[in-house]
């Protein structure tokens, strides 16, 4: 599938509808950081937005902007200047390349827990007039299970967990899985390996984890698929240029693509979790 560039307008890229799809919310997250969380949410993202989605990618990773970084953009506002009140989400949205909408990082740590509940709601409000304008909500979680990726994992519709070859990165998946589905009920998710010479590898590497999983948890585990890993990434990375852009034809930018199809493919949810239940959903304590 070759995705026809995008050519919307500022106005049409997020259309104002009366009766409003839902929009599907994926939270992406992995147990080890530097697995290529932001980088997959990125090209992702622009791969479903080439295909006419209307998506808005949005950074939940606390301290530095990844997404912004990725783009080699410096936002001056974030999602901290809506919470305070000082912006509005209109003022903060970046459109990036290619029709993809971007919610820049908010700095500081852990900002959603330290909002009192009627900040929360305010914030919710806010959030929940996006309902609709978009057809995916991606968000870049951050590493680890730190309340903050807790919450928009139990939020969201569908959670994928990026894992590598390296045992590491596997045993803190299963630690992260383990964390949601023992204390908080979450039973569904989907994997992507990144980093693989060859797919079998990326197959091995699932199976590994659902062998550890199936004994040990009560989880259905969905497989994504697989990213190679390409040095063609970290130079890109270096140019602060989207590796789908700087080498489309190159075979990460296909595996990108192909993940993005099949998330555009995914079920929707049956019990419909929609954005304002999303948002909804973060004004209730989360016990990490
Ligand atoms: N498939 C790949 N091939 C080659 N290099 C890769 C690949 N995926 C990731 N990398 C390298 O790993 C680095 C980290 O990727 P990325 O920033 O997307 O990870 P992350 O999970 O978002 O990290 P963090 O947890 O710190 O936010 C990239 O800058 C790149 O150099
Ligand atoms: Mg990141």
């Amino acid at each position: 599938m070759e995705p026809a560039a995008s050519e919307h307008s500022a106005t049409d890229r997020v259309p104002i509808s009366p009766n409003p799809r839902p929009t599907h919310v994926l939270a992406v997250s992995s147990g080890k950081g530097g697995v290529g969380k932001s980088n997959f949410v990125l090209n992702v993202g622009l791969a479903l937005a080439m295909s006419r989605r209307r998506v808005l990618a949005m950074d939940a990773d606390m301290g530095l902007g990844n997404i912004d970084i990725l783009l080699g953009t410096t936002s001056p506002h974030n999602l901290s200047h809506v919470i305070r009140g000082e912006k509005t989400l209109e003022d903060i949205v970046n459109h990036g390349p290619s029709g993809l909408d971007f919610l820049p990082a908010a700095s500081g740590v852990e900002w959603m827990t330290q909002l009192t509940t009627e900040q929360k709601i305010a914030f919710l409000e806010k959030m929940e007039s996006l309902n609709g304008r978009y057809d995916l909500l991606l968000i870049d979680t951050g590493a680890g299970i730190s309340s903050n990726v807790l919450y928009f994992n139990l939020a969201a519709q569908t959670r994928i967990v990026l894992v590598t070859p390296e045992p590491t990165s596997l045993t803190d998946a299963y630690a992260f899985v383990k964390v949601l589905s023992r204390k908080h009920s979450q039973k569904d998710f989907q994997i992507v390996v990144n980093g693989v010479k060859t797919e079998q590898e990326g197959l091995d590497i699932y199976k590994k984890l659902t062998l550890v999983t199936d004994r040990f948890l009560d989880v259905n585990l969905g497989y994504l698929g697989c990213i190679p890993r390409d040095y063609r990434l970290e130079r890109a990375v270096m140019r602060q240029t989207p590796v789908i852009e700087l080498y489309p034809d190159a075979p990460i930018s296909t595996a990108y693509r192909i993940l993005a199809r099949r998330i555009a493919q995914l079920p929707p949810r049956a019990h419909g979790n929609e954005l304002g239940l999303f948002w909804r959903k973060m004004i209730e304590p989360a016990a990490v």
